[in-house]
């Protein structure tokens, strides 16, 4: 069945451990954990002390994606910190498979992301070590942004090359993401989809989750 990652970007952060907590009883698979540094995008968001005190709390494992310049400097700090799926930017990274072999070896989930405009150029060539791929649908740097309906393409293509190549990474959908165009996101071979100001502005974050998970069974 297809995956929901509660983006907690979204969230109220006053409320962070309430909002765990909720999420911890509902469907939620995976809760998605936006890291920005304020160069590879243009916001910053947090970093260590936060994630420790949500894996401290979490039931549900830490999709970590990290929208930061070097990742290879802090990957596996984060992950000590408690990200269980790691996901890093193709074009913050001048030696991706590399990091995605090292993510495995500190035992995380290695996922790969890539902005709008980034092709699967080269993509081939790594998919025995992806767990993931993190396809941007906006321009990485906020939550609550228009869904960018040309990603529909990339997201087709890569399902096709999964099939050509035999093999079994997932695709997560990261970006305007909303149940309006959740199960054509299904349809078009998504595994994984991350919601941010779709669900926290549902008038029950519960009652949110359960809609959501519905439309994709
Ligand atoms: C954007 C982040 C997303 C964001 C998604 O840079 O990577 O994970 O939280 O939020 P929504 O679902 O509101 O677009
Ligand atoms: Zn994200």
């Amino acid at each position: 069945m297809i995956k929901l990652a509660p983006s907690i970007l979204s969230a109220d952060f006053g409320k962070l451990r309430e909002t765990v907590e909720i999420l911890n009883e509902s469907p939620a698979d995976v809760l998605h954990v936006d890291v920005m540094d304020g160069r590879f995008v243009p916001n910053i968001s947090f970093g260590f002390p936060v994630l420790e005190v949500l894996a401290r709390h979490s039931k549900k494992p830490l999709d970590v994606h990290l929208m930061i310049e070097e990742p290879e400097k802090f990957a596996e700090r984060f992950i000590k910190s408690g990200a269980s799926w790691l996901s890093f930017h193709l074009e913050a990274c001048a030696h991706t498979h590399r990091l995605l072999e090292a993510v495995q070896g500190w035992g995380a989930r290695p996922g790969l992301a890539i902005n709008p405009q980034t092709g699967l150029d080269g993509m081939e060539y790594l998919v025995d070590c992806l767990g993931f791929v993190n396809v941007m649908t906006v321009n990485p740097g906020f939550g609550g942004q228009k869904f960018i309906q040309a990603m529909f393409h990339k997201i087709k293509a890569l399902d096709e090359l999964r099939k050509k190549t035999g093999s079994h990474f997932e695709i997560e959908i990261d970006g305007g993401v909303n149940m309006g165009n959740a199960v054509a996101l299904k349809e078009a071979g998504a595994d994984i989809l991350v919601a941010g100001n779709a669900l926290f502005s549902e008038p029950q974050l519960s009652e949110g989750v359960l809609k959501f998970k519905h439309l994709l069974v």
